[in-house]
């Protein structure tokens, strides 16, 4: 079964978020609208609502993560669920339990979400297919095949600074091969009628399928870069690549590291974007990931809202009148 069928229920409503391939445009922006709800919450003196009090959600990371993990956490307190982070390394896998015997064990501590990053693609797939009728799975990252939160904050990140996403140009640079993030901001920036998606790095670090994917393909960083209105710089995958697929890290900040130079290729108010983890030097120069055009510690801020529209919409609570100051 497909992903996209699974995350629906019955009436078309979100119950799992495991990739955006597959959801229609109306889906996103009810995404981005109900997040709009929640981006006030974090300036309360009293940061709650109580829309998921009651609801117990676990945080499953197996591999390691700042942003996420803290982001979805903070969302779920905000959001007043109770949250269980459960640590990978101390738990009974470590004495040969399985994965589905943890989270069959979870459940019966009656919790509500599971909310999943994994190093295999298709795990919160896998999860999704094996958990309770009322539980539900938010996909936190799976191998290089999927990260549909983060693509939605970036999403609303662009919004709240272009508006419009049917005038823009938007180039994704670096190792798109290997990046979860990339295949889901080019899903949302498809889907959202993004009408020039650009793809910039060296041959090896680009997948072959790129142009499937609806995409246009640049290994010219200063040819990809001209005109842009948004930037959005990925890290080198490492930890995913197999053999040497690179020159020097040195070479490649030379011909694919965002610097103020190349920077001006872009339009004159284009916002500069990074998932992160940010490694300085090698995909961005330091001026540049904290210069006036950066918009990545707001990516990080807009995390927190747009996770709880997904975990409160995937859970069937969307009432605004719950979200009220
Ligand atoms: N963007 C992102 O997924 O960052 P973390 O790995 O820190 O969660």
């Amino acid at each position: 079964m497909k992903q996209h069928d699974i995350q629906l229920d019955s009436e078309g409503k979100l119950r799992h978020f495991l990739t955006i391939e597959g959801l229609k445009k109306q889906m996103l922006l009810d995404i981005l609208d109900y997040a709009e709800n929640f981006s006030s919450v974090g300036n309360r003196q009293v940061k709650k609502v109580p829309l998921l009090r009651g609801k117990t959600i676990a945080n499953l990371f197996f591999e390691p993560s700042t942003r996420t993990r803290t982001t979805f956490e903070l969302a779920a307190k905000r959001l007043s669920a109770d949250v269980l982070n459960i640590n990978i390394n101390t738990s009974a896998t470590t004495k040969g339990e399985s994965l589905l015997d943890m989270l069959h064990n979870l459940e019966a501590m009656q919790v509500d979400m599971f909310v999943v990053r994994h190093n295999s693609s298709g795990a919160a797939h896998f999860i999704a297919q094996h958990v309770a009728p009322h539980v539900s799975v938010i996909n936190a990252g799976d191998g290089s095949h999927a990260h549909p939160t983060q693509a939605m904050l970036d999403m609303f990140t662009i919004r709240r600074h272009k508006q419009d996403f049917t005038k823009l140009t938007v180039a994704i640079v670096g190792d798109i091969m290997h990046s979860r993030v990339a295949r889901s901001q080019i899903h949302a920036l498809n889907t959202l009628g993004v009408p020039e998606v650009r793809v910039i790095g060296p041959q090896t670090i680009i997948p072959n399928e790129a142009a499937h994917l609806g995409v246009h393909v640049y290994h010219d960083m200063q040819q990809g870069l001209q005109n842009v209105d948004v930037v959005i710089m990925l890290r080198l995958q490492r930890e995913r690549m197999e053999g040497a697929l690179l020159p020097s890290e040195h070479e490649y900040f030379h011909m694919f590291g965002l610097t103020e130079k190349k920077l001006k290729l872009a339009k004159p108010d284009a916002i500069v974007m990074h998932p992160g983890p940010i490694n300085r030097g090698v995909e961005i120069e330091s001026t540049v990931a904290d210069g006036p055009q950066s918009v990545i510690l707001e990516q990080v801020t807009h995390g927190i809202s747009v996770r709880m529209a997904a975990m409160s919409m995937a859970l069937g609570r969307s009432s605004l009148a719950e979200v009220q100051d």
